[in-house]
């Protein structure tokens, strides 16, 4: 079989224009970022030094954070490429716009460097996830400032999504609006690979993902839910059901979509709002997820419709196969 690479499958799209030339290299360099993050993952414990984290570098300057640095790398990656009006990030409190000397262009990038870096001291998958939207135009047509406000759109009008995992392998998913593909990083080219091309989430599923830790805490639904998944083939749902959580949100949804099931950070009596980020984490998942055929809500609404008010927003996630979410998401209403 011919390999595609990344850059082969990119320019493919350009050229039957699913997307412009400005997209297809911001998508390449956020690859490039990612590669450069993985290898990073990869040294673990060695690129410390056998002092620990804890340590200063040559430069007396403390050794960073891996969130830090791998939203270091993002933006740096970025910054001068020309298709970028401004960066938000988990790591960064307000978008950054690109300034002089850089040349600014018609996109907004929205990251989480790192998810899962709590996982990252036991070896367990992390990973990087990006949602791409477009600057709004002011009604005479000029792009606007691109500050917070610029952001605030509905996940339903991203241009692309994907995330990056961190784990036996590196692996870049990605969709451009037209179905979601995987690339594998081969480490010897260092070039992504097109490994899974057209992912579809299996209908036919009986796995679940959620932090059982908050049971006693969740809304009356989500506890019916996992109560009939639990109960098995002698409860209502009739089969027998596999819990998985990895905690990494990039490994657990990777897993929905080449093996179908549900992933579920719902809003608890704690977490009010839920656990994670709107417009780096859910957005782009979901668009994901929904364009490889599964379905994402907050438990009521689809979250692609959310209107957002901040850029860190909380949100209650639910995705994954679609017939599994629409229960969910009936047992709410
Ligand atoms: P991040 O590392 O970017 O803060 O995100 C971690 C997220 C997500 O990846 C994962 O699903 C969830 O937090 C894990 O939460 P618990 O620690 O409650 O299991
Ligand atoms: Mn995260
Ligand atoms: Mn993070």
């Amino acid at each position: 079989m011919r390999r595609v690479t990344l850059t082969q499958f990119l320019v493919g799209r350009q050229q039957s224009n699913g997307i412009n030339a400005d997209l297809r290299l911001l998508v390449e360099t956020i690859a490039r970022a990612c590669k450069a993050i993985s290898t990073r993952v990869n040294k673990g414990a060695l690129a410390d030094g056998p002092a620990g984290p804890a340590t200063s570098n040559v430069h007396g300057e403390l050794q960073k954070k891996l969130d830090v640095l791998s939203n270091e790398i993002l933006l740096e990656a970025n910054v001068w490429g020309g298709n970028l009006a401004a960066f938000a990030s988990e790591e960064e409190e307000k978008p950054v716009p690109i300034t002089e000397p850089y040349k600014r262009g018609e996109y907004l990038l929205l990251i989480d460097p790192l998810d899962g870096s709590s996982n990252i001291d036991v070896n367990i998958s992390v990973g990087t996830i990006f949602s791409v939207l477009r600057c709004p135009k002011t009604p005479e047509g000029k792009f606007c400032e691109p500050e917070e406000a610029a952001f605030l759109q509905p996940g339903s009008r991203q241009v692309a999504a994907g995330f990056a995992v961190y784990g036996p392998t590196t692996v870049f998913v990605l969709s451009v609006g037209d179905g979601v593909h995987a690339f594998t990083l081969d480490r010897e080219t260092y070039t992504f690979v097109l490994t899974h091309p057209e992912i579809r989430v299996p209908t036919e599923t009986a796995e679940f993902a959620i932090n059982a830790s908050n049971m006693r805490r969740w809304e009356p639904p989500v506890k019916r839910y996992i109560d009939e998944c639990l109960a098995g083939s002698e409860g209502p749902r009739g089969k027998d059901f596999n819990m998985r959580w990895v905690a990494s949100m990039v490994a657990d949804v990777f897993r929905v979509l080449w093996r179908g099931g549900i992933f579920m950070y719902p809003r608890d009596s704690k977490q009010k709002e839920g656990r994670l980020r709107l417009m780096y984490e859910a957005n782009p998942m979901s668009f994901i997820v929904e364009q490889a055929g599964g379905a994402a809500t907050d438990g009521r609404t689809r979250i692609l419709d959310i209107q957002p008010q901040s850029l860190h927003q909380k949100v209650p996630v639910i995705l994954g196969s679609r017939e599994e979410v629409e229960r969910v998401t009936s047992y709410h209403r």
